[in-house]
């Protein structure tokens, strides 16, 4: 049986764009996308924290079907801990998806797997969707170790949570090789990893959970190999980094099956 699930195209802007900048990329973005593209695959944007009152208003105001994202979250729901944001401060901006466990997080701010569960919770918790990183590294990889590193974070990153959460939450396999280096995983590759969450999140939580979860492929995603991706059978979306900070590589990678 064929599942279906709606793609969902992730922009993630890492830290990109003041407000102002943020402002004039969605203006662009609602130009070049139109009803048919919406309606056939879910689109979010994740700008930096500053941005994000200013991105609602604008979607808001311009009714603008792009959802909005954020790129990360602190587990806790208030407290004296500087510099941090809660899931429900981003929930009352709207927004829908926070993306957990991004690599260049675990690599250059130390978060864990547990680190990672928790803020899931709390995205949960707040009623917003998770969008949960994992991916091997280059020498993970050469020590043909990427399988059961995949495997080890989304059974680590998942512990404790409920089968229809997961059913209906988001999984990025990023392979760390191929973020922001223009190497892309060829589509077989990148099938093998999504495939690798997609077994795993099966044997945790059972078929249901298996065929609701969408997976979402990232690394150097470009407007000249999106189609080729999305034709991979588990695979049911992007995360792009790089190429979601212009209207035009954006929206066309969001309409990939013109490609
Ligand atoms: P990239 O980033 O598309 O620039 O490789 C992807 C990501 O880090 O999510």
């Amino acid at each position: 049986m064929v599942v279906e699930r709606k793609p969902l195209i992730s922009g993630n802007w890492k830290m990109h764009m003041n407000h102002l900048e943020a402002i004039q990329l969605i203006q662009k973005l609602s130009y070049a996308l139109e009803a048919a593209d919406y309606a056939s695959t879910d689109v979010s944007i994740h700008p930096p924290f500053t941005n994000l009152r200013s991105a609602q208003t604008v979607l808001d105001a311009d009714k603008i079907p792009i959802a909005l994202g954020a790129q990360h979250c602190h587990w806790e729901d208030k407290g004296a801990l500087t510099g941090e944001v809660s899931a429900s401060m981003l929930a009352k901006l709207a927004v829908r998806y926070v993306i957990a466990g991004h690599s260049e997080r675990r690599q250059l701010f130390g978060d864990s797997d547990e680190d990672v569960n928790s803020r899931l919770k709390a995205i949960l918790i707040a009623g917003m969707t998770p969008i949960m990183c994992c991916g091997e590294t280059l020498e993970e990889r050469r020590n043909q170790q990427a399988e059961a590193r995949i495997a080890f974070q989304v059974e680590h990153g998942l512990a404790g949570i409920k089968r229809e959460q997961v059913a209906n939450m988001v999984i990025a396999y990023e392979p760390v090789w191929a973020i922001g280096t223009g190497q892309t995983a060829t589509p077989s590759d990148a099938q093998v990893g999504c495939a690798v969450v997609r077994n795993k999140v099966r044997e945790l939580f059972g078929a249901l959970a298996a065929d609701g979860v969408r997976i979402q492929y990232g690394g150097s995603v470009k407007p000249i190999n999106i189609a080729e991706l999305m034709a991979q059978p588990d695979i049911d979306g992007a995360l792009v980094g790089g190429a979601s900070l212009e209207a035009e590589s954006f929206s066309r990678i969001v309409r990939f099956r013109l490609q």
